[in-house]
């Protein structure tokens, strides 16, 4: 079914110049960016984006990387976005990362791993809406 995901190009690829080819790639896999925006985000902004790793030990340096730089967050829609955006980042630690996924080709660490995506549609739902009001988002039918 089409589904929207949250996709966020963080500050590692946005400082490489990379959100042309990282775009480039979700639409080549038939995903349309039907909202999107480069925001700094505050301290709050991404400890309330990542609340729920809240009590991880990887939250401080996440929170700092997050907020380290502009990012791209945006929405994409499509069939089955959510999993199709997954396979196209590929594992979050970029080092297991297969062969042609955005991790493995512009991500250097687990931190600074170029992308996020939501992982559920409980997720996407909740993330979508973190960023963005109803009216940002321009479904292209
Ligand atoms: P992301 O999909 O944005 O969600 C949480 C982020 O925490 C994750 O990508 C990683 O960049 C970061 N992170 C750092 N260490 C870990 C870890 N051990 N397990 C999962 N995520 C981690």
């Amino acid at each position: 079914s089409v589904e929207r995901t949250l996709s966020i190009i963080k500050p590692d690829a946005v400082a490489k110049n990379a959100i042309g080819e990282i775009e480039t790639r979700f639409e080549k896999a038939g995903l349309q960016i039907v909202a999107a925006k480069m925001i700094h985000l505050s301290q709050e902004q991404a400890e309330g984006f990542y609340a729920e790793h809240k009590e991880r030990p990887f939250f401080p340096d996440l929170v700092a990387f997050m907020t380290s730089g502009p990012v791209v967050v945006q929405v994409l829609e499509g069939e089955n976005a959510i999993a199709k955006n997954r396979d196209l980042m590929g594992a979050t630690n970029p080092e297991e990362a297969e062969p042609g996924t955005i991790r493995a080709d512009f991500a250097k660490s687990i931190d600074a791993n170029a992308v996020h995506g939501s992982d559920s549609p409980e997720s996407a739902e909740r993330e979508i809406a973190y960023y963005f009001n109803d009216n940002e988002i321009c479904p292209r039918g």
